[in-house]
């Protein structure tokens, strides 16, 4: 198979020597990762960052691809992908078959939504905490693209109260609304943080004869995840979130029945061929990301997993929370304990003369509060008010949370 002498793929494993013992919080990030020591990185959530493990190891492929590009693009990466894709299809105990790789959870859902045989008349579900870029996709879908078919939002408010509070919700707009045929749900709603009851929403929408498309792009690493268990037809999420992959590999896992519609981006060489060859060639491209996520998996099972690692993450999000509640009065959100992500949270800021409540405004109050300090924190803009919306990972500590919160206090003191 491998016919060019001196070209035979090589062998990489992780070195994982010193992983299980090394300390989360300052020494983990100062040996394991490349960020700034002197900067607090506390917005882990929106593109992650690579360990300087996973790194390397991408780099010797990406030096392998360049010792012999052709053989690489027409043999050896797809070998590499292959094996990719079962490890991580066997993370999230879902078929190799009918699992691909993406390079993004903004991607895969274009794929589905452009590629679903929507009829005239039928409408795509959203709510109104569906992550922006997609609501934008629904929105050019059904009005540029496809306006033939409807787009119906459903309102979610908070508070929320319970999982039976959005369930309910979600039963009422599917029983007036027979003509969804696609209903498009957050796991993890970003960025205001609240775990979906997604099995038993799958159960009421397939009772309704919609399809159910999960948006899980910060699920894999943060919760556990079993597609056979959850039961969607087609389930996204990004590995370059909270399993340390490099930017840019998601997965997406569908349901086999459905392997007929589906369609890459991009028409290529491999047209009529597996899904999974179609959507290897997708044109001359870097496909380490996608071969370094069985690496990155390798590197998150070392360190502990997710029992160690959640552990930690959610005691460090909880106590942030209680220091920004006693000493500075901010509360959060008010999202019920079982809903609320392991990782993520965010706490309502107080209002500022000089940046009046609009969304608009958002960007340069965050640039007020954090520019020229030592912290990246994000803020938006939900329900009229702007949040501190945090997440933390394994290399924050509460040494870190203590300039967060300085930060956030002086900020506060100086312009409220
Ligand atoms: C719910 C949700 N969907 C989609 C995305 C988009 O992910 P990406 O930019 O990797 O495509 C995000 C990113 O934060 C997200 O939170």
């Amino acid at each position: 198979m491998f016919g060019n002498p001196g070209c035979k793929p090589k062998k990489y494993e992780l070195d994982i020597h010193g992983l299980s013992s090394v300390n989360y919080g300052k020494e983990i990030k100062e040996k394991e990762f490349f960020l700034n020591p002197d900067i607090v990185f506390f917005n882990h959530g929106s593109y992650g960052t690579v360990p300087r493990r996973v790194h390397d190891l991408q780099m010797k492929y990406m030096q392998e691809r360049e010792e012999h590009p052709d053989l690489w693009f027409r043999i050896t990466a797809k070998h590499y992908m292959d094996r990719a894709r079962q490890e991580v299809a066997d993370f999230v105990g879902a078929d190799v078959e009918s699992l691909l790789l993406v390079s993004n959870a903004t991607t895969a859902i274009n794929i589905i939504v452009k590629s679903f045989p929507f009829k005239s008349g039928d409408a795509i579900l959203d709510t109104s905490l569906t992550y922006g870029a997609v609501k934008n996709l629904c929105a050019d879908f059904t009005s540029r693209l496809r306006p033939d078919v409807n787009r119906i939002i459903l309102e979610l408010d908070f508070p929320i109260e319970s999982a039976d509070d959005i369930i309910l919700k979600y039963e009422e707009i599917l029983e007036q609304n027979p003509e969804i045929r696609m209903v498009i749900l957050d796991h993890i709603t970003s960025p205001t943080s609240i775990v979906m009851p997604v099995e038993r929403l799958v159960d009421i929408c397939h009772k309704h004869g919609a399809v159910v498309v999960i948006d899980g792009a910060h699920a894999i690493g943060q919760i556990p995840l079993n597609m056979q268990t959850i039961g969607a037809d087609v389930y996204i999420s990004n590995l370059h979130k909270w399993c340390f992959a490099p930017r840019g590999v998601a997965f997406m896992s569908f349901d086999n029945k459905h392997a007929g519609w589906i369609h890459p981006s991009n028409t290529s060489w491999q047209l009529g061929l597996s899904l999974d060859k179609q959507f290897f060639d997708q044109g001359t491209r870097d496909h380490t990301p996608y071969i370094c996520a069985r690496h990155a998996l390798q590197f998150y099972m070392a360190i502990g997993g997710m029992d160690k690692i959640v552990d930690y993450t959610r005691q460090l999000a909880d106590t942030t929370l209680e220091i920004f509640s006693s000493e500075l009065g901010l509360e959060a959100i008010q999202i019920p304990e079982l809903l609320q992500a392991p990782n993520m949270r965010l706490v309502k800021l107080p209002s500022f003369p000089k940046f009046p409540c609009a969304e608009e405004n958002t960007w340069s109050l965050q640039q007020a509060m954090f520019g020229g300090t030592k912290v990246f924190g994000l803020l938006v803009f939900i329900s009229g008010a702007f949040y501190f919306r945090f997440s933390v990972q394994i290399y924050n500590d509460l040494e870190e949370i203590r300039t967060v919160v300085k930060v956030v206090q002086d900020f506060i003191a100086k312009n409220v």
